[in-house]
């Protein structure tokens, strides 16, 4: 199997793990990183001598033939520029969680994979969970009874540092462009994202009602201490806080 060319757009913060993640690929004979894009320069040796650096993604993509897979790890307000423009040059996406920062953004995003045709993931690995599969053949099986409801429980504490270490950290807004970067759409969006899979409800369809109590403790714009609840179609209670 031939390894497939990659390139990693963001490579500080969370693009740290992609990197160690591709390394790991690498060494396995999946993957090939062929070129990199952020506008502050990577970190000595973080990234390996035969990938190309460059300081955005226009940039990369015009040096950059016969791509396979572009994987997004920026901001998230930068989600639907550079996951569009990814979309555009024929190319796999794997886009950090949350997509992008509004519904009318998810659709269009929504629109644009399928007009490509090509196969976009969004980070949210829990998703890709051995667990959830085993849950699901037990339900199936009747061997854990019949789902009354759902439940999701985060007790990370989210300090002052958490929100000083990026400029978008728990904005709603910069500059007139949605951020909204919570923990109802950031970290908790993990346990709203496996509770829905494990609810069955897989498309906007699929929820009948979105309720929320959004508190905040820190000095941010956004949530820090909130309650979802959300009802399916099915009628299924989903609760994460
Ligand atoms: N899947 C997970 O568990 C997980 C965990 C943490 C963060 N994330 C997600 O990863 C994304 C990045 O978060 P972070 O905490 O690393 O942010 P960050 O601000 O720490 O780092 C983002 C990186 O992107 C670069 N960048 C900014 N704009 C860019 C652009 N236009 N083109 C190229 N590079 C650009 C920055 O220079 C920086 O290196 C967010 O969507 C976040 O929600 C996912």
């Amino acid at each position: 199997m031939r390894a497939a060319r990659v390139a990693l757009v963001g490579v500080h913060g969370f693009g740290t793990h992609h990197l160690h993640n591709l390394d790991r690929l690498h060494a396995a004979g999946v993957v090939e990183l062929v070129a990199v894009a952020d506008p502050q320069p990577p970190a000595p040796e973080s990234v390996p001598e035969t990938a190309a650096v460059f300081p955005g993604l226009p940039e990369l993509l015009a040096a950059t033939p016969d791509l396979e897979l572009i994987i997004v790890a920026t901001p998230i307000q930068t989600h639907a520029p550079l996951g569009l423009a990814a979309l555009e040059t024929d190319t796999d996406l794997y886009l950090e969680k949350p997509p992008v920062a509004s519904l009318a953004d998810f659709n269009t995003l929504c629109e644009a994979a399928q007009k490509s045709g090509r196969s976009v993931q969004i980070g949210f690995q829990s998703l890709g969970s051995h667990a959830l599969q085993a849950i699901e053949e037990l339900l199936a099986s009747g061997a854990i009874g019949t789902l009354q409801g759902i439940s999701a429980t985060g007790r990370w504490v989210r300090d002052r540092a958490y929100y000083k270490r990026s400029r978008w950290a728990g904005k709603r807004s910069i500059d007139g462009v949605d951020v909204v970067d919570g923990v109802a759409t950031n970290p908790l969006a993990h346990a709203v994202a496996t509770a829905l899979r494990i609810a069955g409800a897989r498309t906007m369809d699929d929820v009948a009602s979105v309720e929320t109590d959004l508190y905040r403790a820190n000095d941010i714009e956004s949530d820090d201490t909130s309650v979802i609840r959300i009802r399916t179609a099915a009628g299924l209670p989903v609760t994460c806080a």
